[in-house]
């Protein structure tokens, strides 16, 4: 079977398609950036793309995204390594401390600037709610896509 990861072709044998997406991403595509947290869709923690929408790795199959195109937190810096606007504003916002949540708050608020450019504050709390943070409280998270936002306009 098939599937787009960050933007390559990948295929995988089709024997594997039972088996839960975040696993594969983990342990077969060395993709680690989206993490094991619950395990039971509460967390958020490894949130993906699917074709541009949020989805959490742990509650999906591969064959459940056969076809599709996945975008990872591994996908989403420049090919030369430079972080993605939204990457540096959780950097300069000290919007990180475990790290534990960040690839899955990043990747949603990526989703979510993509179609909110101008968000309030509000908007942007409600946007991350699926995703946990043991750490942060959550301002400077905040605060990080709130800075990131006029790279999205
Ligand atoms: Fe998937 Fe918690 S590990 S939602
Ligand atoms: Fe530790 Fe969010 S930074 S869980």
């Amino acid at each position: 079977m098939q599937l787009t990861v960050n933007g390559q072709l990948r295929e995988l044998p089709d024997a594997e398609a039972p088996r839960r997406l975040l696993d594969v991403l983990r342990e077969t595509l060395d993709l680690t950036g989206a993490k094991d947290g619950c395990g039971i869709g509460v967390c958020g923690a490894c949130t993906v793309l699917l074709d541009g929408a949020p989805v959490k790795a742990c509650r999906l199959s591969l064959g459940d995204v056969a076809g599709r195109a996945l975008l990872t937190i591994e996908g989403l810096e420049g090919p030369d390594g430079t972080l993605h606007p939204l990457q540096q504003a959780f950097l300069d916002a000290g919007a990180i401390q475990c790290g534990f949540c960040t690839p899955a708050m990043v990747l949603t608020a990526h989703a979510f600037l993509r179609g909110h450019p101008r968000p309030s504050r509000p908007e942007i709390r409600r946007a991350l709610a699926p995703v946990l943070c043991r750490c942060t409280g959550y301002q400077q998270i905040v605060d990080a896509v709130e800075r990131a936002a006029p790279f999205y306009a």
